[in-house]
């Protein structure tokens, strides 16, 4: 199991001694917002080009945009090595998933709360990841919504009946009180960006996700 840091939660005055305290963790997990998917701003390619040189985390880029094809290449160039867009966008999601591959790039396609797993069967095959939203998108610090546990399972079953190979990512509210639960359903990664970030010593509560 993957624990990812997610950056949103971390101070941006001082983002280079934020990420020192967590580079024990393989994956960093980067929320990308654009204020009409979701009703919040966060960074763009700009910020993910910025603190690459600082960290050699697999930068696990999240797009909650609305129109993730417009600067999918900058986001790439900047230094994503996986990205995750949303299901629930307008456009052409193949087409989509496939330039995402012909870029050499792992895909995955991300589930608000409220949309089936069955808006992404269609997809599956084809996707290196899934990335189960667990509380709204927009905002960190908010409460695991334990309706996501049931999606967790029902995407661990499909990828053995399709014989796929996704991993599972889940994101929003996991804490020490329910990674386990998170993980007892199929996770594969669990994001955490409060529970690490907002923790008095950020490095100690990372080794307390893995120690458990
Ligand atoms: C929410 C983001 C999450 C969020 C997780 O839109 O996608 O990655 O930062 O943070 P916590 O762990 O605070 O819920
Ligand atoms: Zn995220």
């Amino acid at each position: 199991m993957i624990i990812a840091p997610s950056l949103l939660a971390a101070n941006f005055q001082s983002l280079s001694t934020d990420l020192k305290k967590i580079d024990d963790a393989r994956w960093l997990h980067l929320d990308v917002m654009d204020g009409h998917f979701v009703p919040n701003l966060s960074f763009g390619p700009m910020v993910i080009e910025a603190i690459r040189p600082l960290s050699s985390q697999v930068f696990d880029t999240h797009l909650m945009v609305a129109n993730p094809e417009r600067l999918m290449d900058a986001y790439i160039d900047a230094g994503s090595d996986r990205i995750t867009f949303h299901v629930e966008i307008d456009g052409d999601i193949q087409s989509l998933i496939d330039y995402v591959k012909s870029r050499n790039i792992p895909v995955g396609l991300s589930l608000k709360p409220g949309s089936p797993v069955s808006a992404l069967e269609p997809y599956l095959p084809h996707l290196d990841h899934v990335l189960v939203m667990s509380v709204e998108p927009g905002f960190g610090g908010q409460s695991f919504m334990a309706h996501s546990l049931q999606k967790i399972s029902a995407l661990k079953a499909l990828r053995s009946s399709l014989d796929a190979s996704f991993l599972i990512s889940v994101d929003g509210g996991i804490n020490l009180g329910n990674i386990e639960d998170v993980t007892a359903a199929g996770a594969d990664i669990c994001v955490v960006g409060s529970s690490i970030f907002k923790a008095e010593d950020p490095q100690k509560a990372l080794k307390a996700f893995y120690g458990r």
